[in-house]
């Protein structure tokens, strides 16, 4: 990824220190600003007294202010505070007559500290003397995000890899070991020995969590196919509500269901949405307390279903939402961390995503989005890929 953007900053300073010869006239002191303009990279000139000369339209939309603030100004002076390095890059490329070459700098963007790559040339006059300055700088910040994410990713596919093997090996023992704790079970009533008959009930007990947890890695893990069907996304809202009201109850917490009076449909998988539901149910039931009001509602536009959980419980810091989708990642002491990261998979199994937004002290809104279909006496029939769902009306027609 770097390369190519040093790729291109090398090929914007060839352009403007060299102009093609349709581009009159061939003076690089007097580049037409239309040329400049078309350069996704930002560029700025000064003169031998350092004055800008030159301020592109990438350079105005990353300052955020345009041109006229900045031409004719010394450029140690407009970059004093922000990033020093770079008027002291042009100003040796004057004197030193020297180029520099992808320098990566740091500068103050929108409250963070943004990368910026920047390369310099030296601007000649027609009798050859050194006249200026020209720098052509990319904005790499994006791209060291998604290197750094891509990385990340790369080490959990690896870890999962790991935990999935890890999974499998350890449910094969673990079967045996129940079963054989089943026997000593049933002895030991038969013997009337309830003692031991009850160590054996909390040893399956545990057996059967640390189970649910390997279910978990492995659904993971691995990517399903399922075969999907037409459903009424209202309808098994509303089912869910009801399977939660009882837990609600326990917990002091008010359901209020937001649903539409008509039907609306997505093709799905009703177990594995359901699973969603109440993985998110349940998250915002522990994150509230007694007195905590759960709004669920359904909407859609005429793509797009969306299901917003909304709560009242504590919210979360944004450097807690960056994380909540990375299996294993949890602030409870007795969570596996893995609830939404499944619930994550299960909705891009279904071609759909979640949103989150949260103010901590204030709630959090997990916003499902299905694509929406049309209703079953209009709709075609379908069939399911994993990743993504297609109708027959938007693939395209065979042969
Ligand atoms: N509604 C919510 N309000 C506040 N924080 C939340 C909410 N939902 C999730 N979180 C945060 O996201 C983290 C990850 O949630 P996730 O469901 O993946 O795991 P968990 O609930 O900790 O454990 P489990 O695997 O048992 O579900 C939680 O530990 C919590 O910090
Ligand atoms: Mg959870």
């Amino acid at each position: 990824m770097r390369p190519l953007a040093s790729d291109l900053l090398a090929f914007c300073l060839n352009l403007l220190t060299n102009p093609p010869p349709f581009v009159q006239p061939t003076d690089p002191l007097n580049i037409p600003a239309a040329l400049y303009d078309a350069i996704p990279a930002c560029v700025l000139a000064v003169d031998n007294r350092l004055r800008i000369t030159i301020f592109n339209r990438a350079a105005e939309e990353l300052a955020g202010h345009p041109r006229e603030k900045f031409l004719g100004r010394d450029v140690r002076e407009v970059f004093a505070n922000t990033m020093p390095e770079y008027p002291s890059f042009l100003v040796q490329t004057i004197n030193g007559n020297r180029r520099f070459v992808d320098e990566e700098i740091s500068f103050p963007h929108n409250g963070r500290r943004s990368r910026l790559l920047v390369s310099t040339a030296p601007l000649y006059d027609k009798a050859g003397t050194i006249a200026g300055a020209i720098s052509a700088a990319l904005d790499i910040t994006p791209i060291r995000e998604v290197r750094h994410r891509m990385h990340h990713l790369e080490t959990l596919a690896a870890l999962g890899q790991l935990a999935a093997g890890t999974a499998h090996e350890i449910r094969n023992p673990l079967t045996s070991i129940r079963g054989f704790t089943q026997l000593i079970q049933a002895r030991a009533l038969r013997r009337g020995d309830a003692t031991t008959a009850d160590y054996c009930r909390l040893i399956m007990q545990e057996i059967d969590h640390v189970n649910n947890i390997l279910s978990d890695i492995l659904s993971l893990a691995r990517p399903h196919t399922r075969q999907l069907s037409l459903l009424n996304i209202v309808k098994i809202v509303h089912d869910v509500i009801a399977f939660m009201y009882g837990e609600a109850i326990l917990s002091g917490i008010t359901l209020r269901p937001e649903l539409p009076p008509e039907e609306l449909w997505v093709q799905g998988h009703i177990d594995k949405l359901k699973e969603v539901l109440i993985n998110i149910c349940r998250n915002a039931f522990q994150a509230m307390g007694p007195g905590g009001i759960l709004t669920l509602s359904v909407s859609a536009d005429a793509v797009t279903v969306k299901i917003a959980l909304s709560d009242t419980g504590c919210g979360m810091t944004r450097d807690i939402i960056e994380q909540i989708f990375t299996p294993f990642f949890t602030t409870k002491e007795t969570g596996t961390g893995l609830g939404l990261a499944i619930c994550q998979q299960i909705m891009h199994e279904h071609g759909g995503d979640i949103q989150v937004e949260s103010t901590p002290g204030q709630g959090s809104t997990f916003t499902l989005l299905l694509p929406r279909c049309l209703p079953p006496e209009r709709s075609e029939a379908v069939t399911a890929v994993p990743g993504r769902i297609f109708s027959n009306s938007d693939t395209a027609s065979p042969g």
